[in-house]
């Protein structure tokens, strides 16, 4: 990334327009929070509901307190030890956080990113600036991991998309709430529930959709594939594969531990994405993966369901809102 591609962006930015740029968990849309009609913007690029709050990224970790305000001693462990990176605290807001970036309430998500582009775009911006920044997708959809993808999303309606390669981590970030003297996690993600456990010295609350009951009003759809998606416990998944090759129905299936017979078998008829059976690697492909599916005229995907643990939260939450128009 040459520095004259930064200094266009801050540009950009600080004229009020919209640009994309890298995170190490998903390509961002960002808008410089000083700027009204920018934030306005990313709602009506996104297709967002203005109800719906956007995470403020900044540089550096020392201003969180310009940022938010009673800030209990549990955010600011969490923000030493894990910022930057794919950590987002809800916090009280100040009065420097305008109330049309958080949809009209009293609190923040507040996020210093480790991508060194990010990084150098906020360092670039200025001290006390900040960049308001839902992932770069349209509203509901898989999340960008890359560049490439941020451009056949919107290409025609951003001026300037920072190419940082890759996403590191591939998924967004963890989510923790500290209002009112409680830590919950509202969306598991980069950073594990364990990790957090471990800093804190305490049992953290998980508000999550990760291996929920499927029931109608419980889950709502989002980093939805447009091709309808099944999670498939155990022995299922070869039943259904085989059922929906009966039907003729052009199946995709998406497996990390497999039966040999399987193997062979998906090799002739079905069309098997081999991920793998590791946390952090699956969740680095994953929504690369989706697309790209997305993008093969499939008529149905099946996913290989995730283990029952911690550590592969992040992954099932994803794949059961993913997979709620499904079961809806
Ligand atoms: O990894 C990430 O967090 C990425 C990168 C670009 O930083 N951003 C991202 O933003 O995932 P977005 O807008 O796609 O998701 C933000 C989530 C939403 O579910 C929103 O409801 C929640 O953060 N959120 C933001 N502010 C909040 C607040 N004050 N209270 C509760 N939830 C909040
Ligand atoms: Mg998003």
């Amino acid at each position: 990334m040459v520095n004259e591609q930064i200094t266009a962006a801050v540009a950009s930015l600080r004229k009020g327009n919209v640009i994309a740029f890298p995170t190490e968990t998903v390509y961002g849309l960002g808008a410089d929070i000083s700027h009204p009609k920018a934030i306005q913007k990313i709602f009506d690029i996104k297709g967002r509901p203005p109800d719906h709050p956007l995470i403020v990224h900044f540089a550096k970790s020392a201003e969180l307190e310009f940022w938010a305000e009673n800030i209990p001693t549990t955010a600011l462990m969490l923000a030493k030890h894990f910022w930057p990176g794919p950590l987002t605290l809800i916090l009280p807001k100040s009065r420097h956080i305008p109330l049309s970036v958080t949809g009209g309430q009293d609190t923040v998500g507040l996020r210093v990113p480790s991508h060194p582009v990010a990084l150098r775009l906020l360092e670039e911006l200025g001290g006390y600036k900040a960049i308001a920044a839902p992932s770069a997708n349209r509203f509901g959809f898989v999340s960008p991991t890359s560049a490439d993808h941020v451009k056949k999303e919107f290409g025609d309606r951003i001026d300037i998309i920072l190419d940082g390669g890759s996403c590191e981590v591939g998924l967004e970030s963890t989510i923790v709430s500290c209002i009112d003297n409680e830590v919950a996690i509202l969306r598991p993600g980069g950073i594990s529930v364990l990790s957090i456990e471990n800093v804190l010295k305490q049992k953290i609350f998980v508000r999550s959709h990760g291996n929920s009951i499927r029931a109608p009003g419980s889950l709502t759809s989002h980093y939805a594939t447009t091709t309808p998606l099944e999670i498939c416990h155990g022995e299922s998944l070869f039943l259904r594969s085989s059922i929906l090759l009966q039907q003729g129905i052009r199946t995709a299936v998406i497996v990390r531990s497999v039966r040999e017979d399987f193997v062979q078998d998906a090799n002739n008829k079905l069309h098997c994405v081999f991920m793998p059976n590791d946390p952090v690697r699956f969740g680095r492909d994953l929504y690369a993966t989706l697309r790209r599916l997305d993008n093969e005229n499939f008529q149905q995907i099946l996913v290989e369901a995730p283990p029952d643990n911690l550590e592969w939260l992040a992954i099932a939450d994803r794949l059961n809102r993913a997979s709620y128009s499904f079961y809806k």
